[in-house]
Parts: C-alpha cells; sequence; structure tokens
C-alpha cells in the first residue's frame, strides 16, 4: 500500500489525482472504516433499524409489529392525538419552519409562550430554548465559562455534556460517578480565583440511576461552585408534577441552572435552560447555538407546549410510569437479571459479552420486541448490556411478554453462566456508543479521546 510524505496510508483513497496522492487523505479512515460491516456480516447490527410506522409503544418495522422499548416517550404523549393537533396547528398558522433564528427573524410568539410556560412550570425566572438539547448543554457550557474556570463532570454524563466540555475554554474535571466524597476531593484542590461548575444528569441516561444531588449541592455550596443539573431523562418521570430531580428533592433554590430536552417526555425535540434572568439574558446574547441556528419548528413548539400541559392536567401518566417501572424492575430482578443501580424508568440489563448483547438484541427483535444494546466503550468491556426504558402506555400484557421473552432468550444463551454474572458485574457505564474496541488498550485510547479523562 502506498504511503504519503507523512507516512500515512492512502492507497484507499478515491478521487486523489496523482499529484495529490503524495498528501495525507482525511477521507483514508473512512474508507478503511468497517466496523459497523463486521456486524451486519454476522446479521447482529443493532442500529439504525427503520420504523415504517408508529402506533403508540409499538412500531412496524419490515412489515412486522414491535413492542418498543427502547424509547424516551415516557409518557406516550409523542403520538398522542392532541399533542399532534396542535403541531398542525402551529405549522398551519406560522408554516413548517422559522426559516432564521430567534435572534433575527425567527422569534414567534408560540417560542415565547412555550418559554413562559416552562418557566412557570420549574418555578425558575427565566427560560431559553434551543433546538435542541446538545446544543442546550453545548450553550451553557461554552458561554459561561472562562479558561481560568473548572468544569466538575460526573464520569456517567451524558455525550453531549461531555462534548459541551471539550468545546469549552474551562478545564474539566471528571469525578467517580455520583460520588460527592469525589467531587470534594476534587473541589479541595482547585483555588478561590477559579469559578466552579458542577454539571450532572439528573438521571443518567445509560445506568438510569439517579443523581445524590442533596450530598452533591451541599459539597458545591462550600466550595463556592455553580451547580447545573441535565434533567434530560428527569422531566416527566421525576418531582411532583414531572419537574425533574431538582423538584424531586425539593432543591430548586440550591440550584443554579437546569437543563431539559423536549425530546423525551415531551415527546418532540429542542432543549431548553432555565434560570435567573441575568443568567438567561446572558445566554441569549452570549451562546453561539442559540444565536447562530434555525430555531425550533412551529409544529414542534406547538407540540411540546400541548405536550406539557397535558403533562401538568394527566398526572396519571407520570403514576402509571412508575407503576410499569416497579413491575419491571421487581420482574427482572426475580428473574435473576442484573439491573445495576437503576432508579428510574430506564433500566438495563446485564448480558454480559459483546456478542450475547448483540445476539440478545437481535433475538429480542425477531420475538417483536424493540431494544437495543450497549457494549463497550458506552459500558466495561465485558459487561454488555441491553437498555431498556418503559413508557405510562405500556400494558401490563406487553411488560409480561417483555419479561417471559427476556428470561426464554436469556436462558438459551446462558446469560447466567456468563463471567459478567459470576464475577459480579461493575456496571461502568458511558456514552460511547462504539461496538468494536476490543481491548483496554482500546478504553484508554477512547477516554483520552473523549476529553474529560485528563485527570484522575
Ligand atoms: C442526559 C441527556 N442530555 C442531553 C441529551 C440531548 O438531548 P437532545 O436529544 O434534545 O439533543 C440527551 C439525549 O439523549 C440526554 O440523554
Amino acid at each position: 500500500m502506498k504511503k504519503n510524505a507523512n507516512g500515512h496510508s492512502n492507497g484507499q483513497s478515491q478521487g486523489f489525482t496523482e499529484s495529490q496522492s503524495s498528501h495525507k487523505d482525511i477521507f483514508t479512515k473512512c474508507y478503511e472504516f468497517n466496523q459497523h460491516t463486521k456486524a451486519q456480516s454476522l446479521g447482529l447490527y443493532p442500529y439504525f433499524r427503520r420504523i415504517d410506522a408508529t402506533m403508540g409503544n409499538k412500531v412496524v418495522c419490515h412489515g412486522e409489529t414491535k413492542i418498543m422499548i427502547g424509547s424516551n416517550n415516557y409518557l406516550g404523549l409523542a403520538q398522542d392525538e392532541r399533542v399532534v393537533e396542535a403541531a398542525i396547528e402551529a405549522t398551519r398558522k406560522f408554516g413548517a419552519g422559522c426559516t432564521g433564528s430567534r435572534f433575527l427573524n425567527g422569534n414567534i410568539q408560540l417560542h415565547e409562550e412555550l418559554e413562559e410556560a416552562l418557566a412557570k412550570f420549574l418555578k425558575r425566572e427565566a427560560v431559553l430554548l434551543f433546538s435542541t438539547g446538545f446544543f442546550a448543554n453545548q450553550g451553557a457550557l461554552t458561554s459561561l465559562l472562562e479558561d481560568t474556570d473548572a468544569i466538575l463532570c460526573d464520569r456517567e454524563n451524558h455525550a453531549s455534556i461531555i462534548d459541551g466540555c471539550k468545546a469549552s475554554p474551562a478545564k474539566t474535571i471528571p469525578f467517580s460517578h455520583n460520588s460527592a466524597e469525589a467531587l470534594e476531593r476534587r473541589l479541595k484542590r482547585l483555588p478561590p480565583t477559579a469559578g466552579k461548575f458542577l454539571v450532572v444528569d439528573g438521571v443518567f441516561s445509560m445506568s438510569g440511576d439517579v443523581v445524590d444531588l442533596p450530598a452533591m449541592q451541599k459539597v458545591a455550596k462550600r466550595y463556592g461552585c455553580r451547580v447545573y443539573v441535565d434533567e434530560a431523562h428527569a422531566l416527566g418521570v421525576l418531582g411532583p408534577k414531572g419537574e425533574g430531580t431538582v423538584h424531586h428533592f425539593g432543591l430548586n433554590k440550591e440550584v443554579d441552572l437546569v437543563m431539559g430536552t423536549f425530546s423525551k417526555s415531551l415527546g418532540s425535540m429542542g432543549g431548553f435552560l432555565a434560570g435567573s434572568k441575568p443568567v438567561i439574558e446572558f445566554l441569549r446574547h452570549k451562546a453561539r447555538c442559540f444565536m447562530f441556528t434555525a430555531s425550533l419548528a412551529p409544529a414542534v413548539t406547538g407540540g411540546v407546549l400541548k405536550a406539557l400541559q397535558l403533562m401538568q392536567k394527566e398526572p396519571e401518566r407520570i403514576e402509571q410510569l412508575w407503576k410499569n417501572t416497579r413491575k419491571m424492575h421487581e420482574g427482572f430482578n426475580s428473574l435473576g437479571f442484573n439491573i445495576g443501580t437503576t432508579q428510574s424508568p430506564v433500566v438495563p440489563i446485564l448480558i454480559g459479552s459483546e456478542i450475547k448483547a448483540l445476539q440478545f438484541a437481535q433475538r429480542l427483535f425477531e420475538a417483536g420486541i424493540f431494544a437495543t444494546p450497549a457494549v463497550f466503550p458506552a459500558v466495561r468491556y465485558g459487561e454488555a448490556i441491553v437498555r431498556t426504558s418503559y413508557m405510562a402506555t405500556h400494558t401490563n400484557d406487553e411488560l409480561d411478554y417483555v419479561l417471559e421473552t427476556f428470561a426464554q432468550i436469556g436462558k438459551e444463551l446462558g446469560i447466567f453462566e456468563d463471567s459478567a454474572y459470576r464475577e459480579g458485574a461493575k456496571r461502568r457505564t458511558n456514552n460511547g456508543y462504539d461496538f468494536d474496541v476490543q481491548n483496554e488498550e482500546g478504553v484508554q485510547t477512547l477516554r483520552a479521546d473523549s476529553g474529560a479523562h485528563t485527570q484522575a
């Protein structure tokens, strides 16, 4: 294979002329990329499954109906007729898109209504909408911090937080998952001149753990550290009316800034930050991923406004979500599955080997159940999981069928004999979403790559 001047192989370059071939081709890695094809050739590729129709908690794939236990549509509002109608109405009134940023031409009445409704619901002075939850995290982490500041980042925080940390001028200091002691050890070492920002998920998206906010915020307070909670998986799930983890713990006054998404319980897409007026005003004029991108589409905004109203008007949805969640926690536990330390509708089922997790997900799919596996480096190597999540709209019969099918496939694949079960898995998760890095060297590389692992 031909090497270019930098010693890189460009043997597989396509479209480079003879004279260009002495230069490194940035596309070479793409031509050589084959991680997905290995899983595909085994018939075990679990991603990008095409959905042809959605009916509540069921989907149709290639003409077959599957029970969906892999979505974040916790309250079942994504397909609610009233939400769909509100989205259509908003489209009729404002068109298919806003064709610009809020900052300039894209600020419609519905955006402001939704901000006001959220501020009232969360008991915050002000709210700022973002086009995705990912952007909300980016916006906060890139605009509020300077290069002398530090972000204290739980090791299991979502990828959008990790990427926000990477893009931020501040130094990122990761600490052991959900450990207030580890947080304190890190904070102790920082000088008073460094601005400090504790950033945590309210409900962690892979493990389903609920953040130990009472302990964390106490520590943060002692060191003049501002507190930020990502409520993506907690909105519509925790709190007296679904306000999230912060309200669940009665800590609204102690938490400085709250982030949320519309892509889960509120059934759509988009995100927001909620906080004090001066902070939100600052972000409105400084967060580049708010200012330089098109605003939320009318359909999205109208649909979310309606979903937010319904969530408050129909608290029985949250009650039913928790009934279903408890049933699944108890069901998996009594079948002998290891579900880690989850305290939420996100229920990760330990499988063990990476290949078995892919096989498990495929067998589930064939049996009419849609769930996705998470393998290394999203979880520790050899501790692959099938991540499941439940909705208020799942019926008892559907959930019983899920449990029976897990039991059956678990037996057939010998899950309980896997070393992850015999040796007691440690259940560390992150948000890597890669699936073909096979060794400890790979772990180190990926940790380094994540940008949030520069300090122990
Ligand atoms: C914890 C957490 N934060 C942020 C996001 C990003 O939200 P969005 O899908 O709205 O971009 C997600 C989405 O998966 C998430 O799980």
